[in-house]
Parts: C-alpha cells; sequence; structure tokens
C-alpha cells in the first residue's frame, strides 16, 4: 500500500461544459494494482455522453475527468503484481476492475462483472490525465506490432465491435451490415472484413463511401436514401448498430434476412419498438445488445490485431485541443477516432 498522489487532468467543471486543467487525486495503489503514465487517450463518444450528462445522474459526476482507451507505461506496481514490469506499455479500456471471482468474470464476462469499476462513470475519474491507476489484471500488455498512438481506440471502440461476432456466432460469408460509420464502426468494417464476412456500410454521411469501401465494405447505403433501403431489404444475416441516437428501428429490422440478428452497441436511452408478429416471430429475427468484453475476448483481438494490421484511422491532437476534439466527436467531423496525447 502507499500513500495516494495527484496528477494534471483535464475536467468538466458542469454538463457539457468545456474540460479545463485539474488537479486529480488518484486512489492509493492497491497490491493488485499498477499506476500507468498515460501516452494517449482516445476519445469515444461514451466520454460525450458522460460529459455531456446524456445517461443522466448515474453516469455523470463533476468534476468530471473522462477518457476509457487509455494507453501507457507502468509506473509503479502493487506488491501482488506479477506479470507487469515498470515500463510495460498497457491498455486500460472501459473497465479498470472487475473481481474476478464472480459468476461473470469465472465465465470471461468481466465486462458485466457487478463489483467492477468502469474508468470513467459514475464517480470514477479517467485517462484525459497525466496518471492512473488500475487492476494490473485488466491492463493488457500492447503488442510491439501495434503503434502505441492507435492502440488505445481498441480498448473500448475495438472490443465492442469485435465481441459481438464472436458472440453471435457471425460466419465467413455472412452478409454483415455496419450502422453509423464513426469510431466503432470504422473498426467493424475492418474486423468484418478480416473475419470473412461480406460487409456493407450503412451511413448518413455520403462522404464516407471512398474509406468505408477501404476498411472493407463492398457496398454502401447512404440510409437517408429511402431506394437505397429498399433495395436492401431482406438481405442483411447481422447488423451492427452503433449509431449513438435513437433509430426508425423498422426501416433496419426490415435489412434482415431470414434468422437475422440486429446487435445494438450505441448506448441510447430508450427502447427499441418492432412489432413481434408481423416482424420478430414471422422472420425469426434476434434483436440484442452487446458491451465492451472479456479479458479473454480483449487478448484475442489484440493479437488479432497485430497479425491482421488492424488499427484505427485516428487523428492524434495535443492535450491542449482537447476540447475541440470533443467538439469535433459531437459534430461527427472525426475521421475516425480522435486520439489525444497526453
Ligand atoms: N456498447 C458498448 O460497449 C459501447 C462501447 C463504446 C461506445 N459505445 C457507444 O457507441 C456509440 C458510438 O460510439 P463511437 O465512439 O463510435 O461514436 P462516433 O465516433 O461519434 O460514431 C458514431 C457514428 O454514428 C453516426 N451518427 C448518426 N447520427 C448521429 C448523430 N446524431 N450524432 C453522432 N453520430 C451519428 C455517424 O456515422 P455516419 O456518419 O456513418 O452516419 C457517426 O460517425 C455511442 O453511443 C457510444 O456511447 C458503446
Ligand atoms: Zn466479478
Ligand atoms: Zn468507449
Amino acid at each position: 500500500m502507499s500513500s495516494s498522489t495527484v496528477t494534471q487532468s483535464w475536467a468538466a467543471m458542469e454538463p457539457k461544459g468545456k474540460v479545463v486543467p485539474f488537479q486529480l487525486e488518484l486512489p492509493a495503489l492497491g497490491p493488485n494494482d499498477v499506476e500507468v503514465d498515460i501516452e494517449y487517450c482516445g476519445i469515444c463518444h461514451s466520454d460525450v455522453h458522460i460529459i455531456d450528462k446524456e445517461w443522466g445522474d448515474a453516469a455523470s459526476s463533476f468534476p468530471k475527468v473522462a477518457g476509457h482507451e487509455i494507453v501507457g507505461k507502468v509506473s509503479r506496481r502493487g506488491s501482488e503484481v506479477k506479470e507487469l514490469q515498470i515500463g510495460d506499455r498497457v491498455g486500460i479500456g472501459w473497465y479498470r476492475r472487475a473481481c474476478l471471482s464472480c459468476d461473470e468474470c469465472m465465465e470471461g464476462y468481466e465486462n458485466l462483472c457487478p463489483h467492477g469499476e468502469a474508468t470513467c462513470f459514475g464517480a470514477s475519474q479517467g485517462g484525459f490525465a497525466r496518471k492512473t491507476i488500475a487492476d494490473a489484471r485488466v491492463a493488457f500488455p500492447i503488442p510491439k506490432e501495434i503503434p502505441p498512438e492507435y492502440a488505445g481506440p481498441l480498448f473500448c471502440g475495438g472490443i465492442t465491435v469485435f465481441a459481438p461476432f464472436r458472440r453471435f456466432g457471425v460466419k465467413p460469408g455472412d452478409h454483415v451490415a455496419v450502422v453509423g460509420i464513426g469510431g466503432l464502426g470504422h473498426m467493424a468494417l475492418k474486423f468484418a472484413k478480416a473475419f470473412g464476412c461480406k460487409v456493407t456500410a450503412i451511413s448518413s454521411s455520403a462522404d464516407k463511401v471512398k474509406e468505408a469501401k477501404e476498411y472493407g465494405a463492398s457496398h454502401f447505403i447512404n440510409s437517408s436514401d429511402e431506394n437505397q433501403m429498399k433495395e436492401a431489404q431482406g438481405t442483411i444475416d447481422f447488423m451492427l448498430v452503433t449509431v449513438p441516437k435513437k433509430l426508425p428501428w423498422q426501416q433496419y429490422t426490415a435489412l434482415l434476412r431470414r434468422n437475422g440478428k440486429m446487435a445494438i452497441v450505441g448506448a441510447i436511452l430508450g427502447n427499441v419498438e418492432v412489432p413481434v408478429m408481423t416482424e420478430l416471430m414471422v422472420r425469426q429475427l434476434t434483436i440484442c445488445g452487446s458491451i465492451t468484453g472479456g479479458r479473454a475476448l480483449i487478448k484475442d483481438m489484440l493479437e488479432f490485431c497485430a497479425l491482421h494490421q488492424i488499427f484505427p484511422k485516428c487523428e492524434v491532437t495535443d492535450v491542449e485541443h482537447l476540447n475541440e476534439a470533443l467538439d469535433k466527436v459531437r459534430e461527427n467531423k472525426v475521421r475516425y477516432r480522435m486520439v489525444v496525447k497526453l
């Protein structure tokens, strides 16, 4: 055990507020913890949801240091830490603790651990800071093939779109549609292509067509074009929805083929309304959700990305421009993931 440390961070002082320099007191280093000197932190749309208090009171306390796509080097180790050494480069994602002994953890769903701690949700303070503390067992060594400035977004956005392919048994040859080609969506296109799927991008931004095709889509649908949406009806085996707002759901379930699945990862409050008999039953559709991924899947994803050279397309900026970067995420102007250098 050791006493707490104060580190430089950047915090929003009120909902929707600009982030400003803030002296952050870190918790004491526990026996299984590492302290990490942060080098880079990706900006996920969830950071904006939290700063802007779009998920309600439980998610957002202020001052709020957001950021949960963290890359950095281990600077201190607790007495029980075995795997990680000082100087190791690690990544930390949506959760910085899991109990590792509950049913969820024992079954590989550390992401669902009821005793865990999310990195910047609620009272937790995240990675827009020079240092952070996390349980060493959820701080993942980064393969040397993955450049550190591109690694952060894999730890939230990447695993969030990698895990559903495994969980929902998507097969090579399946027709996959990715809805929303942003931070998560562009990584999903790359994974779907690498998994041998037929890939369609569905986007509200016509100017993303060229890049969507470079990332793996063979087909691009402009979601505001009714004819294009109609033509695709009944063709999609697996649809991954990454949009951070409510959609006209029936227009999207109509695109699913018999036995088709729609997995929603866009974190919206609200309901999905789809007729049961005339839509879900008669074509045996599945609507499901997914949240990040467990430790084993994160390790698999890192190996897969290293092997296939799958990295997010990042715009790296310095922390002095963090407010501009957050605004770009709010305005859907990022191509395709902002990363802040700390
Ligand atoms: N389930 C999980 O575990 C998990 C993990 C990480 C993030 N999330 C959530 O997933 C969602 C996407 O995150 P992200 O980081 O990929 O966000 P992002 O980079 O902002 O991308 C979202 C994309 O959705 C589309 N979009 C359509 N309407 C939009 C609107 N009104 N505002 C913004 N985008 C709009 C845009 O794609 P087009 O231009 O192609 O239409 C945009 O690029 C967020 O809700 C985030 O909180 C969930
Ligand atoms: Zn647990
Ligand atoms: Zn995230």
